[in-house]
């Protein structure tokens, strides 16, 4: 575990980086009213990690978090820095950074911007905590990324109005979730909707396999079917499932792709909590002189798990769920 000298600890800045997630907010709150309450000054750095190379920052006081527990997105702003893939253009951010006169940054995000602090670590020793945030929750070391348990509602609730058409023409509908290249949203989607079948990067499943499924339950009486596709690596994929399974079939399967409906709006009790408990561990990490390490989840204990970890090893996907997924689909 790494550690950094906390006795001139006075200053610390937050940021959002990635994909916005539904409870990044919550997270910002906790930094603020955290840090704050151990009379640590907190700034935002604006618009993630180009903030830091645009000195674009903004003091945050207790009330500049007032009233966004419950609000989606980021008030902080977020974005995908293409400079801060670079040695150099981390070298001008650690700059920016020691000159604002930071001591430590809690970094909000998911593997990509871990794969930023950690390097930011290394190279220029800024202590950096990472808190997880993406819709994806494909972050090692943690059961659940802030934002997943939205998105995976917000399908849900998608899904079922689709049911309605689906069971009002006797359908088959293939819904397209985000996810990047993991299926934990697709999967969870999956088993809540009762799902046919999923699509997922990480078991992958032939069409004929699909079309027997359906076809088992045609003779038992089923009407219409439902199947949840991963985007994967190729967002829009579900239009070639469509047109495979036409290719080898009578059905005729309608697409509807969730996008970033997913990505939006209030966050559920659970990202709220997940948000205000690791936001304030990050802190707690943070005077503690812990560094390189994400404020994670495990067994609904808070963990510190190496930031290196985070982003190098593979989060599996539950197969238990899988299985659950496939049985309850006869
Ligand atoms: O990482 C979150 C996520 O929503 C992924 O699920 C998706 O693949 C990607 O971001 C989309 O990114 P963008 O909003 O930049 O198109």
């Amino acid at each position: 575990m790494s550690h950094f000298n906390v006795k001139k600890l006075k200053h610390i800045a937050v940021l959002t980086s990635g994909g916005d997630a539904p409870g990044m907010n919550a997270a910002i709150r906790a930094v603020v009213r955290t840090g704050i309450y151990h009379k640590l000054q907190v700034t935002a750095v604006i618009h993630g990690y180009q903030g830091l190379l645009d000195k674009e920052y903004k003091p945050l006081d207790l009330g500049s978090v007032s009233n966004i527990i419950q609000r989606g997105g980021t008030i902080i702003k977020t974005g995908r820095c293409k400079d801060f893939y670079h040695a150099t253009g981390r070298t001008k951010a650690a700059k920016n950074f020691k000159a604002a006169g930071f001591d430590a940054l809690v970094a909000i995000g998911g593997d990509g911007t871990f794969t930023g602090a950690q390097a930011l670590w290394k190279e220029h020793t800024i202590p950096i905590i990472g808190v997880p945030g993406t819709i994806d929750n494909d972050v090692y070391g943690t059961d659940f990324t802030i934002g997943f348990d939205t998105a995976v509602n917000t399908g849900v609730e998608a899904i079922d109005k689709i049911r309605d058409t689906a069971a009002s023409h006797d359908r088959l509908f293939i819904v397209e979730v985000m996810g990047r290249n993991s299926g934990h949203i697709a999967l969870e989607v999956g088993l809540a909707c009762g799902a046919e079948e999923v699509f997922i990067p990480e078991n992958k499943v032939s069409i004929k396999h699909v079309l027997s499924i359906i076809n088992r339950g045609i003779k038992r009486g089923k009407r219409s079917s439902l199947l949840i596709c991963a985007e994967g690596d190729k967002p829009g994929q579900a239009y070639e499932f469509a047109k495979e399974i036409k290719k080898q079939s009578r059905f005729d399967a309608k697409v509807c792709i969730l996008g970033h409906i997913q990505r939006g709006g209030s966050p559920t009790a659970k990202d709220r909590n997940l948000a205000s408990r690791l936001g304030a561990a990050a802190v707690d990490f943070i005077r503690s002189g812990q560094c390189a390490v994400m404020a994670g989840e495990k067994d609904l204990k808070i963990v510190a798990v190496p930031l290196k970890d985070t982003f190098t090893k593979k989060k599996r996907i539950n197969e238990d769920w899988l299985r659950l997924e496939s049985i309850l689909s006869i």
